[in-house]
């Protein structure tokens, strides 16, 4: 993994949004992307739809499959990140809506394991993801693969760690009302990408960035796991960046 520092988080945002757009319009006939919610890809998929908006950029040849979704979770709900994609990107672009795959937090207990396996297989079915972008979690997490998360690990459900839902507490009023688990891509699913653009911004970020590069790989630090991903790049601002030698 090799990192570049920016100034600011929407200059970044904005190279990240110029690379994404370049894959779209080079693999016309499919690109397949992989996206994440949460702050800090919010600039990226503004400056897309800015693209499509006023220089013509088509989402017509691309597929998308979210990272993740909290585990239950209603479509319709604001805090759902089925919710978010829409906001923040699928409303405004010409996306087929076959084309949008996001974990749906309504599947029963009973058709989870299934389900998750059919996530995998379809992402295999497209020929697998040419661009994965993502954010961090302070616990080290990509996705929702919380500490502990196996380097070969596929989609499935996960248990949220204390710190992650204590993070997200503020958007639902009360960490009581964060859901306990979630579905998330595993590290395996994400390692597959052709290509890794992870984001991190501020200083809030800035420790768990440094033992992200620089300490060793480990299971506690899911994130470390990327220093074996030979295309993934760490995108990171002044702040996030202050921690590293
Ligand atoms: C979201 C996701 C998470 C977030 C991470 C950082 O789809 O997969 O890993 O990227 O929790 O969240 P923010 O960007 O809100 O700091």
């Amino acid at each position: 993994i090799h990192n570049v520092v920016f100034k600011s988080s929407d200059d970044a945002s904005i190279i990240i949004a110029h690379e994404i757009a370049e894959l779209i319009r080079e693999k016309q006939d499919c690109c397949v992307l992989g996206l994440a919610t949460g702050s800090s890809p919010i600039k990226v998929y503004e400056e897309l739809v800015r693209l499509h908006k006023e220089e013509g950029l088509s989402f017509a040849n691309v597929v998308t499959f979210n990272l993740d979704e909290y585990y239950p979770m209603d479509r319709s709900n604001v805090q759902s990140y089925h919710y978010f994609m829409h906001e923040h990107l699928f409303n405004h672009v010409d996306i087929l809506p076959e084309n949008i795959h996001i974990p749906d937090g309504n599947i029963t207990q009973e058709n989870l394991h299934q389900y998750c396996i059919d996530y995998e297989l379809k992402i295999n079915a497209f020929g697998g993801l040419d661009f994965q972008l993502l954010g961090i979690g302070r616990t080290g997490h990509i996705g929702f693969n919380e500490p502990g998360s196996h380097y070969n690990s596929v989609t499935r459900s996960i248990t949220l760690d204390h710190l992650t839902r204590s993070d997200a507490a503020p958007a639902f009023y009360g960490i009581e009302n964060v859901p306990k688990k979630a579905i998330t891509m595993g590290i395996g699913t994400i390692k597959k990408a052709k290509r890794i653009v992870i984001m991190a911004w501020g200083h809030k970020k800035a420790e768990v960035v440094k033992q992200t590069i620089e300490d060793s790989i480990t299971a506690d630090v899911p994130a470390s796991y990327l220093q074996e991903h030979n295309n993934a790049t760490f995108v990171l601002d002044q702040e996030a960046a202050e921690e590293l030698t």
